[in-house]
């Protein structure tokens, strides 16, 4: 598993946590791949995963992770004690990462002296990440790598002028004048290996026709965009409801507020249009309208990695009656997302082995912009999910491309 934003708040809570699953020192509530409908997937255990990434800020993993402790208190600390050898294992595997198109914000972040003063190009940056995921692959003797995208959002990319063929994009690579977002160089240099790439934020990734070119020429499989874990999640349970009884959704407001590192990038207005977007695709898609709607996501610092989301939901019903529906989510957004990255490294690895090819669209109920899907509605994404499950024996079936 590699790990990109590799000491960030969610990779962190995945390295405490896949140590304390290892150990069997925690039970498996929050995963997905634990429930019924996958136990003869043969899906791959804690203790086969060893875990590495790309990062931009050079603290300790382990002061990462005791720190996320004090600052959420959701956890003892004993279970940072308890995982202490694996976090310095992680950390010794950790290498710089880029900082192409992340905007000031990010780039505020990074340390110079960890990341070097001087951007490459685009091509090198990618060969650099290329050759990290080499070298990992080499010194752990491994099976397949799985990268998944856990850094900060990027501010919205625009690929109107980037070739839609990967031998385009390839030679402009090659000859140095590919401009590319730090999100894409990773996900250019992962499939380019064969890897599988999953990005799990809105940032834009292998979301692009080449590079969706350039997963099926190297036969392996990708998938993203943007988590769904708190507000969203609830919205597209919710959703399809009002569908189902033709109750028409006038508005839908909803107010986000919390305190992490994720909360401060997303405070940058350009960062947080690339979030807004994601948030904002499901209503659309599942009521067949556009009602009018309104997110704010706000950066109050006390809050740490504790989110509040406050939905405000008016709908119009026989005799044309308006009514309200209003709910209130409280999570602790790195506790919401980390079994779910959990869940897409075991997933993905299953059908890698399967020798899947493009998007793993079957994935779609993990994400808020699900690449392949237009379905956002959780009911029906899940069902996607146990049918791929129900078409699998416990071997490693071949999938048709
Ligand atoms: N519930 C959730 O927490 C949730 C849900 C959906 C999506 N996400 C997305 O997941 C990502 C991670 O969330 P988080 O709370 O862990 O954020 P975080 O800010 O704690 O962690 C992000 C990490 O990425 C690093 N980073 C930034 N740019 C990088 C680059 N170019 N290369 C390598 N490392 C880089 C940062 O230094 C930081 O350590 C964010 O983009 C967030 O929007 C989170």
């Amino acid at each position: 598993l590699w790990l990109i934003g590799a000491r960030g708040s969610v990779a962190t809570t995945v390295s405490i946590g896949l140590s304390a699953l290892r150990r069997g020192a925690m039970p498996t509530t929050g995963l997905v791949s634990q429930l019924a409908p996958f136990a003869h997937l043969n899906l791959i255990n804690f203790d086969q995963v060893v875990i590495g990434g790309h990062e931009i800020r050079r603290p300790r993993l382990i002061d990462e992770a005791y720190k996320l402790h004090e600052s959420t208190r959701a956890f003892e600390r004993s279970r940072v004690d308890d995982a202490a050898a694996d976090l310095e294992e992680i950390d010794a595997c950790i290498r710089p990462g880029v900082l192409h198109g992340v905007g000031p914000t990010i780039a505020g972040l990074a340390d110079a002296e960890w990341c070097g003063a001087v951007l490459p190009s685009a091509g090198e940056a990618v060969q650099r990440v290329a050759a990290d995921l080499e070298e990992f692959r080499r010194a752990h003797s491994l099976a397949r790598i799985i990268v998944i995208n856990l850094a900060s959002t990027e501010p919205p990319f625009d690929a109107r002028t980037l070739p839609t063929e990967w031998d385009e994009l390839a030679a402009q690579l090659a000859a140095g004048t590919a401009v590319l977002p730090a999100s894409t160089i990773y996900a250019i240099g992962a499939l380019n290996a064969g890897t599988v790439y999953i990005n799990f934020t809105p940032s834009v990734g292998s979301d692009l026709a080449a590079l969706q070119q350039l997963a099926r020429l190297r036969r392996t499989c990708h998938m993203g965009r943007d988590g769904k874990t708190g507000e969203t999640l609830v919205k597209s349970a919710l959703a399809p409801m009002f569908a189902m009884r033709n109750l028409e959704v006038m508005s839908w407001v909803g107010h986000n507020i919390f305190g992490n590192l994720d909360g401060q990038v997303l405070d940058d207005p350009a960062n947080k249009k690339t979030k807004v977007t994601s948030k904002d695709a499901l209503l659309a898609e599942v009521l067949g309208y556009a009602p009018q709607t309104h997110i704010s996501i706000e950066f109050i610092r006390s809050l740490g990695d504790w989110k509040t989301a406050w939905d405000h939901i008016h709908f119009r019903g026989f005799l044309g009656v308006p009514m309200t529906m209003q709910f209130t989510w409280q999570g602790c957004d790195s506790m919401l997302a980390a079994p779910l990255v959990v869940d897409l490294l075991r997933f993905a690895d299953r059908a890698a082995r399967d020798g899947a090819v493009g998007e793993l669209a079957f994935l779609a109920s993990f994400f808020k912009s699900p690449m392949g899907s237009h379905d956002h509605a959780l009911a029906a994404q899940f069902q996607q999910l146990t049918r791929w499950a129900a078409e699998r024996s416990n071997g490693a079936k071949p999938v048709k491309d």
